[in-house]
């Protein structure tokens, strides 16, 4: 039976999109995401799949509509397609998603389209093999570009690329990645990088690009109009004059987002994240194992979650960062 119960927090926003992290492993390093000597969790201490599924079901039940499956690289945990078809049956669930590099993508994509994806996200902040190896420390741009094709020929809805924008790294590239979305039909989303974990491979207070600043750089070559289109993320989206292509902007630093909060993430090792920015968190893998056959609990400790959700994040990028965890390790 579906509980129609919905997750309303202290300030009146209603939780009905959960970002469920399932791994923190990636075959990539990307400079803004990890450091390079980046120390994985033990498998051990990782939810299960069928534990994944069951907190991911107790959130539909409990009135979320929208699930996001991240990582680490998502596609990277072994059987993880079970994950989807599973998540993909649940009634009540309107939009099952994936944000991931790419990399896994000629293998998977077609399995997660016929999942019930309609929608995937795909990160790439570089068209240029030499920059894209720098950027990501080890990858070959070849292998994210053959994702996107094969996400492209599995014929999902929409596919939207996010690229990270750093000053001096790629910031020079914004037309060249809108012109690239452009000629495939896809979508695009350009991010502010935000201060998580502890990384040496650049300052990031330097690195800052705004979007306004791209966002005027893009209007040298395009018509670029705002609209009021959500999907549900914290995107805002311009349209092209004459194009299919919509251009996000997600501005943690320049456009607070945080009073239309509509989120929380479950991290790989089942704590439950009540904000991107903050520590305020729940042992949910705690409840589920000591709960084996009964969800009610695990319902109970979801919706009590809900008071601890703080307003928002209090980046500040010329100071050390306040959140240690790493975006891999918090679930993109
Ligand atoms: P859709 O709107 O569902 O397409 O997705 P999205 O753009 O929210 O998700 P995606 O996984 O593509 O994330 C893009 C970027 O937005 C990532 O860097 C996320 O970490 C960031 N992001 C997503 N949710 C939040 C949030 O609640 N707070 C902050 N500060 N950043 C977020
Ligand atoms: N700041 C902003 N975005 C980040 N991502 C990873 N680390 C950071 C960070 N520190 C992005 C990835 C991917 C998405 C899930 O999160 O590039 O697009
Ligand atoms: Fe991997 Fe994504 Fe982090 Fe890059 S940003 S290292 S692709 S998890």
């Amino acid at each position: 039976m579906t509980q129609q119960t919905s997750l309303i927090d202290r300030f009146g926003r209603q939780v009905d999109y959960i970002r469920i992290s399932v791994t923190d492993r990636c075959d990539l390093r990307c400079i803004y995401c990890m450091s390079e000597n980046v120390r994985f969790v033990p498998r051990s201490q990782l939810l299960t799949l069928e534990e994944i599924v069951r907190i991911g079901a107790a959130f539909v039940a409990l009135g979320v509509r929208k699930i996001r499956i991240t990582g680490g690289e998502p596609l990277t945990r072994n059987n993880i397609l079970q994950v989807f078809h599973q998540l993909g049956r649940l009634d009540g669930l309107q939009e099952l998603t994936l944000t991931s590099n790419g990399t896994q993508l000629p293998r998977y994509a077609h399995a997660l389209r016929r999942a019930g994806v309609k929608r995937i996200n795909i990160s790439i902040d570089s068209l240029r093999p030499d920059r894209f190896h720098a950027i990501t420390r080890n990858g070959e741009i070849e292998k994210t570009l053959a994702g996107i094709d094969a996400a492209i020929a599995a014929g999902f809805e929409r596919i939207k690329l996010n690229a990270v924008v750093l000053k001096n790294r790629n910031h020079d590239e914004v037309l060249d990645l809108v012109g690239f979305a452009i000629d495939r039909g896809l979508d695009i989303s350009f991010i502010e990088e935000m201060p998580l974990g502890i990384i040496d491979e650049h300052d990031r207070a330097e690195a800052y690009y705004s979007s306004d600043l791209i966002l005027a750089d893009l209007r040298k070559r395009y018509e670029m109009y705002p609209t009021t289109e959500s999907t549900g993320g914290p995107s805002r989206y311009y349209r092209i004059a004459g194009q299919e292509t919509r251009v996000g902007f997600i501005s943690p630093h320049s456009h607070n987002f945080c009073d239309q909060c509509n989120r929380v993430r479950l991290t790989a090792e089942g704590r439950l994240l009540l904000c991107l920015g903050q520590e305020h968190s729940l042992d949910l893998r705690r409840v589920v194992r000591a709960n084996p056959s009964d969800d009610r609990p695990l319902r109970d400790a979801i919706i009590a979650a809900m008071q601890l959700k703080p307003k928002g994040h209090d980046f500040d990028l010329t100071a050390q960062p306040v959140i240690f965890r790493h975006m891999n390790s918090t679930g993109g």
